[in-house]
C-alpha cells in the first residue's frame, strides 16, 4: 500500500522503516529540511540499534523514501499515519497543535479517500478531532480515522515493531479495518493478536497500558523502601510476586523511579484527562508522586553512604540516559539526582556510553569522563545511575584503586553485595537490606 508517515521522529521513523520492511511503499514527511536533508544522505538522526539498517535496507530496495513536501506525500496515500510529538503542556495534558496541523494539511491535499492513522499518543478525543477537521476541509473526501498506537520500547524497537505482542486497531468502519489488516500482514503468519476495537478505547488502551507498567514500578519502588526498612530483599520480593502469572515478573525491578519520553508524559496525561472528565484517577496520580519522591530518597541514599554530607566531594555518576542502549536523557532520573547533589555542594564528574552529548545540552557543570575508570577517578563515591551492560563486568580492582573513598552506590541492583564487599567497597543498592544482612540463598 502507497502510504505517508509525517514526523520523522522516533516513532516516526521506526514506524516508517518498519512498514516498508512489510512490504508497502513509504514516505517519510517533516517540514524539517535538515532532518530530511541527514536522512537521505544515509544519517539516522537518533540512536536505535538496528535502525540505520533496516532504513538503508529498505531505501535500497525502492520501498522506502524521506521528503518535506507533505503535500504531494499525501496526495500519493491511501494511508496517512501521524507521528508527529505531542509534548506536554505545563498542567501535564498534550500539547495537540502539531496533530492538528497535520490534519489540516492532509485536508487540504485530499484528493481521494484517506484513512488517517494516528501513531503518536493522543488524548482520548483526538481521533474524533481530526475526523471533523477532515470532514469540515476535506475536498469532499472521505476521510477516516483510525487509532493505532505504539508501544515501542527504546532500544528494541524495531524488534518490538516487527514482532509486537499486539496491534491495537480502534475504527469505526470495515474498510478500514481490512485496510490496516493489509498494512500489517506480515504480522498474520505470526500469528500476533489484532485487538480491534473502536477509536476511543484503542487511545485509551495505550495510556492505560503505559500508565500500568509505571504503576508496577511505583509499586515495587515503594515496596523497596519497605524492604530497607524491615529487613528484606526487593529482588526476591519481586521474584516471589512475579512468579505469580497473573503478575507476571516483568516492570518490577525498583530503581531510581521510571523516566523517558513516554511513562512520566502518559502517567500525567491520564491523570489529567481523567481529571478534565471530572474523576481523579488517585491510584495514576500517586504513582507519580511516588516516582518524584524516590528520584529525592535516591539523593538521600547518596547523601546518607557519604556520611550525611556531600559539600565540596567529588561524585562519578556511571550512566545518564534514562535506561540503557538509548542515548535519550528525557526524564532520566539521573538529572534529579545530579541536581540535587549539585544542590548540596557537590562535584559531579560522569561518563555515558552514548548520552554525552544529549548531557551536554543540560548539565554543563559536570566533568565529562571517557569511561568508568575515568569518572572514578578522586571520587569520594560512585553511583550507577544507568544499568548498561559495559558497566556490569568493569575491573573493579582497577576502580577501586582510582577512587578516593571507595563508595559504591548501586541504584540499580546490579552488582552483589556480598562481592563488592569482599572486594573493599562501601557498598548501597535499592531495597536490598541483605547489603547489611545476607540472605538465605535459593
Ligand atoms: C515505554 C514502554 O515500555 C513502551 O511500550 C511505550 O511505547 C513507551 O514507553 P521506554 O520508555 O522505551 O518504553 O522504556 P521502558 O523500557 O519501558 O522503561 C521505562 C522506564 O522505566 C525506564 O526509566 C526504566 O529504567 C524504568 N523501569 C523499567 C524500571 O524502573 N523498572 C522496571 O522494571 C522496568
Amino acid at each position: 500500500m502507497d502510504i505517508a508517515v509525517i514526523g520523522t521522529g522516533y516513532v516516526g521513523l521506526v514506524t516508517g522503516a518498519g512498514l516498508a520492511d512489510f512490504g508497502n511503499d513509504v514516505i517519510c514527511c517533516d517540514i524539517d529540511p535538515k532532518k530530511i536533508d541527514a536522512l537521505n544522505n544515509g544519517q539516522i538522526p537518533i540512536y536505535e540499534p538496528g535502525l540505520d539498517k533496516i532504513v538503508s535496507r529498505n531505501v535500497d530496495e525502492g520501498r522506502l523514501r524521506f521528503t518535506t513536501d507533505l503535500g504531494d506525500a499525501i496526495s500519493r496515500s491511501r494511508a496517512i499515519f501521524i507521528a508527529v510529538g505531542t509534548p506536554p503542556k505545563p498542567d501535564g495534558s498534550a500539547n495537540l497543535t502539531y496533530v492538528e496541523n497535520v490534519a489540516r494539511t492532509i485536508a487540504a491535499h485530499m484528493n481521494g479517500p484517506k484513512l488517517v492513522i494516528t501513531k503518536s499518543t493522543v488524548p482520548i478525543g483526538t481521533g474524533r478531532m481530526i475526523e471533523q477537521i477532515l470532514e469540515e476541509s476535506g475536498n469532499g473526501q472521505k476521510g477516516s480515522v483510525v487509532s493505532n498506537p505504539e508501544f515501542l520500547r527504546e532500544g528494541s524497537a524495531i524488534e518490538d515493531f516487527l514482532k509486537p505482542d499486539r496491534v491495537v486497531i480502534g475504527a469505526s468502519d470495515e474498510e478500514s479495518i481490512e485496510l490496516m489488516k493489509e498494512i500489517y500482514a506480515p504480522l498474520h503468519s505470526l500469528e500476533i493478536p489484532f485487538v480491534v476495537t473502536n477509536v476511543e478505547s484503542a487511545e485509551l488502551i495505550k495510556y492505560a497500558a503505559n500508565g500500568f507498567l509505571a504503576t508496577k514500578i511505583s509499586f515495587i519502588n515503594e515496596v523497596a523502601q519497605i524492604c530497607e526498612r524491615v529487613g528484606g530483599n526487593v529482588q526476591d520480593v519481586a521474584l516471589g510476586m512475579g512468579l505469580d502469572t497473573r503478575i507476571g515478573p516483568k516492570f518490577l525491578q525498583s530503581g531510581p523511579g521510571f523516566g523517558g519520553s513516554c511513562f512520566p508524559k502518559d502517567s500525567s496525561a491520564m491523570a489529567t484527562i481523567a481529571r478534565a472528565h471530572g474523576y481523579p484517577f488517585q491510584i495514576m496520580e500517586a504513582v507519580l508522586r511516588v516516582n518524584d519522591d524516590i528520584k529525592q530518597r535516591m539523593v538521600t541514599k547518596i547523601v546518607d553512604a557519604l556520611n550525611g554530607d556531600v559539600k565540596g566531594k567529588t561524585i562519578g555518576i556511571l550512566g545518564l540516559a534514562f535506561k540503557p542502549d538509548t542515548d535519550d536523557m528525557r526524564d532520566s532520573p539521573a538529572i534529579p539526582v545530579i541536581k540535587g547533589l549539585q544542590a548540596l555542594g557537590a562535584r559531579i564528574q560522569a561518563y555515558d556510553p552514548q548520552s554525552m552529548e544529549n548531557s551536554r545540552a543540560i548539565f554543563e557543570n559536570i566533568d565529562y569522563c571517557d569511561d568508568a575508570y575515568g569518572t572514578a577517578e578522586g571520587a569520594d563515591a560512585i553511583v550507577l545511575a544507568t544499568e548498561w551492560n559495559a558497566f556490569r563486568a568493569l575491573n573493579f580492582e582497577r576502580i577501586k584503586k582510582a577512587m578516593k573513598v571507595p563508595n559504591l552506590i548501586d541504584l540499580r541492583n546490579v552488582y552483589d553485595p556480598q562481592r563488592m564487599k569482599a572486594l573493599g567497597f562501601y557498598y548501597s543498592s535499592v531495597g536490598r537490606a541483605e547489603d547489611v544482612r545476607k540472605a538465605v540463598s535459593a
